[in-house]
């Protein structure tokens, strides 16, 4: 393992660029402001409000993650980012009807100042949505330069010493590991070629990692996780993790599969229904576009379960994920879980779970910690996937990044 290096202090402005200016984006960050203000309080954070325990649990030392690690401060953050609508972040964000009146209020002058820049965009990935806010050029290589131009200049007019690339933008459809994407000779042969198997969001994590800037995926698209982009990651010393952000039903089952599993009790099935009314909820309405996600969803069970190592537990378990596009819901999505769980001598047992959620607002908090996370990360000279991301944060590797020893969770240390 590599050793770490010291972590640089953040030292100027923090840009944070979101590709996709819709519900998610400018919930976060209307949030960002609102916080900054102290209007509001940034529940749901854990860069905000977590604390991280130190030593022995008799010892009391708890300190907040803000104290104990070297993160950026709110106020230093600025925003932009890329839309196929050249609404201003305000106007989206009254589209997304996400916030309240009061809200919306509050944030108007700062949001309105946020224009999003030309997306790179087809629709032949997005079935569902047409820009017009889109650029132009003759090959995926020339619109990849592009956005490589636009994170340049945002940088300069900015002043911003370091930057973070987010995708918050729509569900790309489902596209299937593909030679082209072996290397980054190949991977640059094929943007220049207009290969199909590059995705639009193909083309902004090429031009942040290639600028040395951290890269984030919100949502279920491939994007990054091709071996030519970690790869590039690794190469340029740049952070990067995704995806699909964990809010609404996948927050419930990263919650409760993991409990199941802890008692060893065993799954029959489990049943997921959604209705939601947000532009997220039109473009998951297409086959394609559902499928990213269904693959998603479908693949958190298995790997929390892990059905080859139980397979008297997990082994046969009917897992159905659907959607429905339902518009008098908004963003304020239903979630239906019907779960077949069974226990000992094999006897079976049901838990329904009916979840009123705010998906944006459950998944603003994540932006927030992934951004200043990466950052983080990045000033500590770490590179490629960074795994500690991952559904639950774990938080051994902030320890390990500070030289404080880790937890075992063995607690021997207690009674010898
Ligand atoms: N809301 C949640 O809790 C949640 C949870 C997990 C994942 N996600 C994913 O996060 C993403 C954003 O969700 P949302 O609710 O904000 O959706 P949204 O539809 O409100 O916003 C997405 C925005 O991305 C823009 N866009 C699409 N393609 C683009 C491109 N190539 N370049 C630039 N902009 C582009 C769209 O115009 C739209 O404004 C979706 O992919 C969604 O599946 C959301």
């Amino acid at each position: 393992m590599r050793r770490l290096s010291a972590i640089a202090p953040p030292k100027g402005k923090l840009g944070v660029l979101t590709v996709g200016m819709g519900a998610v984006a400018t919930t976060f960050m209307a949030g960002v402001d609102l916080v900054r203000r102290k209007k509001a309080k940034p529940v749901g954070s854990l860069t905000q409000l977590g604390t991280i325990r130190l030593g022995k649990r008799t010892d009391g030392r708890s300190p907040s993650i803000q104290d104990f690690v070297p993160l950026e401060k709110l106020e230093n953050i600025v925003f932009g980012g890329w839309d196929i609508f050249p609404d201003t972040a305000y106007e989206a964000a009254k589209n997304a009807a996400v916030l309240g009146p009061e809200h919306l209020a509050e944030v108007k002058k700062f949001l309105s100042k946020i224009r999003p820049m030309k997306a790179a965009f087809d629709q032949n990935y997005v079935k569902k949505l047409s820009g017009t806010h889109v650029k132009k050029g003759r090959t995926k290589y020339d619109l990849a330069l592009q956005i490589r131009d636009d994170i340049q200049k945002f940088q300069k007019k900015n002043r911003v010493s370091r930057t973070v690339v987010i995708w918050c933008g729509s569900t790309e459809i489902f596209l299937k590991p593909h030679a082209v994407y072996a290397t980054p000779e190949t991977f640059v042969a094929a943007m220049k070629g207009n290969h199909a198997a590059i995705a639009p969001s193909m083309l902004y994590a090429w031009a942040a990692i290639t600028s040395g800037v951290p890269f984030a995926n919100g949502a279920p698209n491939l994007t990054v996780d091709v071996p030519a982009l970690t790869g590039l990651a690794r190469q340029h010393g740049v952070p990067i993790c995704g995806k699909d952000f964990k809010t609404g039903q996948t927050l419930m089952k990263t919650i409760l599969a993991p409990g199941f599993k802890a008692r060893l009790l065993g799954m029959n099935g489990w049943f997921s229904t959604n209705i939601l009314g947000n532009r997220d909820g039109e473009v998951l309405d297409d086959p394609e576009s559902f499928k990213t996600k269904e693959e998603s969803k479908l693949g958190v069970l298995e790997y929390i379960l892990q059905p080859k190592l139980y397979p008297d537990l997990y082994g046969k378990i009917h897992h159905k994920v659907r959607i429905n596009y339902y518009p008098p819901r908004g963003d304020n999505k239903e979630g239906w879980d019907n779960i077949d769980i069974f226990g000992w001598l094999g006897y079976p047992m049901q838990i329904k779970v009916d979840f009123l959620c705010r998906d944006s607002i459950l998944a603003a908090p994540i932006v927030l910690d992934l951004v200043l996370f990466l950052d983080l990360a990045k000033r500590a000279g770490m590179r490629g996937i960074q795994e500690w991301l991952s559904f639950y944060f774990k938080k051994n590797t902030l320890r390990w990044m500070m030289g404080e020893g880790l937890i075992t969770h063995l607690g021997q240390e207690y009674y010898d």
